[in-house]
């Protein structure tokens, strides 16, 4: 058990824990992904799926994972084991935190490796090393830093070094004092270099390819792609969040502070397009260049516009920083749980995750080069960290999440600890009830590969569905609990 003679340690300013949760929601996944996966689903329909995606399965999630980090004080384990205890119920629902601690793990083993391209790439930038005139000479640079297991693997392992040095400092003095510098900082860059795209040439074409809802466009592999990516964008079901959230004062408002993180990530995911994709427009490029778009598109894109190499170096500082602050996210919870449980001091928690992320990390990273053969059922194990955790374990754990706070817990608890007013707390109540699950459950139906399911003509389908998951739970959940309180 944790100790608890302690009182846990908390955040120091009044802004600690929304620009921790913000950095770790702003990552490779705004940046890098969140364009290259509008372009490929072609623009305005996905991104409005996107943010309805947030609304109703992110900011509930991140609600009721804050609340449970807050409430427990702990790791995702400790936390979660308390408040279910307080409630009476089974300690084995703790799994939930285990899975959790485990995922954020996983997702960084894999990503130290994309952070590690993003470093590469600003020191290329800064030294000169990206010459090429076509997006195929962009190519070839980018495989051969693929294929060089030493140059590939010093870069992800300074990444690992980085982030350890962070979290090994603590929450106070690592982890808030570099965000506190880091996130202004990266808007202040985001800034820039959105006032350069306005002058490129391409921004009205950017503005329309990112704002045109045109729901012609839009496809069920595209919708499934939103919701999955809520769930990575704001970090959620990693122990990220939950263990950031066990560090908040009891004053401060859940249901604010998620929202505003919730604003802030969708905010700067909007803005990186807009800062990409004018470069992209202005160079005459295909937006749907997949995940090489801003490692070879714009590279290139930047090569060939005045004072091009200067933005160019901002970009991937800009990129580093935010893979940074999330890096130091994703292992909180396990330094934060060998600390409490293990009776070891933080640096030394730190540097012994440190090596275990080190030693699996290489392997995800040898992947591009050596390993290139070690396939198991046509993954490599890179693909298979980032399939296991986007598909499987953030849902499973999100769904684990919701479940045990809309059904099985004494409803004070949450009713409690969220201190909302009625209204916002019977919306949240059904969100996470309901509306959260049924998401979920799709991206579910889909990863299982049952059933193809189309948004655009199940919704009647679906509709349905969510009205007897809500007859039925409701029905049920006076019984629901009574069945399963001990005797
Ligand atoms: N949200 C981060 C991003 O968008 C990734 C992340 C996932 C961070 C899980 C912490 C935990 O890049």
């Amino acid at each position: 058990m944790a100790s608890s003679g302690q009182p846990r340690i908390q955040w120091l300013g009044r802004w600690g824990f929304v620009l921790a949760a913000t950095g770790s929601a702003v990552g490779l996944g705004n940046i890098w992904k969140f364009p290259y996966i509008t372009g490929e689903y072609g623009g305005g329909a996905f991104v409005l799926v996107y943010l309805a995606c947030i609304l109703a399965v992110g900011v509930p999630v991140m609600m009721t994972e804050i609340a449970f980090g807050r409430r427990g004080r702990g790791s995702p384990i400790d936390a979660i084991r308390r408040v279910v205890s307080e409630s009476g119920r089974s300690f084995g629902w703790s799994l939930i935190g285990w899975m959790a601690m485990l995922c954020g793990f996983m997702i960084l083993s894999f990503y130290v490796v994309v952070a590690g391209w993003s470093f590469s790439y600003l020191w290329k930038m800064l030294t000169g090393g990206l010459t090429g005139s076509s997006v195929d000479d962009m190519a070839a640079v980018f495989a051969a830093n693929n294929a060089n297991p030493w140059v590939l693997g010093g870069w992800s392992t300074l990444v690992t070094l980085l982030t350890m040095l962070i979290v090994g400092k603590g929450v106070q003095e690592g982890i808030e004092k570099s965000v506190s510098w880091m996130m202004p900082g990266l808007v202040l860059m985001l800034v820039l270099l959105i006032v350069f795209g306005v002058f490129s040439g391409g921004f009205g074409d950017a503005v329309r390819f990112l704002f045109s809802f045109n729901t012609g466009s839009l496809s069920s592999a595209g919708m499934l792609a939103a919701l999955g990516h809520a769930f990575f964008t704001l970090s959620l079901a990693s122990g990220a969040i939950l263990t950031y959230g066990s560090y908040l004062p009891k004053g401060a408002s859940i249901g604010r502070t998620t929202v505003s993180v919730a604003l802030a990530d969708t905010v700067v995911a909007l803005m990186a397009g807009l800062a990409i994709f004018p470069v992209i427009f202005a160079n005459g490029m295909n937006p749907g260049e997949g995940p090489g778009l801003i490692f070879m598109s714009l590279p290139l894109a930047f090569q060939a516009m005045p004072l091009g190499t200067l933005f160019g170096i901002l970009f991937f500082l800009m990129l580093s920083m935010a893979a940074l602050t999330s890096s130091i996210s994703m292992v909180e919870a396990t330094v934060s749980w060998l600390c409490d449980n293990k009776g070891i001091t933080r640096p030394v928690a730190a540097w012994s995750t440190g090596i275990v992320l080190w030693l699996i990390s290489t392997l995800a990273m040898l992947s591009f080069n050596m390993g290139a053969d070690w396939t198991l059922a046509g993954r490599h194990f890179f693909d298979w960290l980032d399939y296991l955790t986007s598909r499987w374990m953030m849902p499973l754990g999100g769904l684990g999440m919701v479940l045990l706070a809309g059904f099985v817990l004494n409803s004070e608890t949450f009713r409690d600890e969220l201190g909302l007013a009625p209204l916002p707390y019977t919306l949240w109540l059904t969100m996470v009830r309901y509306v959260s699950p049924l998401g979920i459950l799709v991206i579910f139906v889909d990863a299982l590969g049952l059933y193809q399911v189309s948004f655009a003509q199940h919704w009647p389908w679906l509709l349905t569905i969510l009205v007897v998951m809500m007859a039925a739970g409701e029905a049920l959940s006076p019984r629901l609990r009574k069945a399963l309180k001990p005797a």
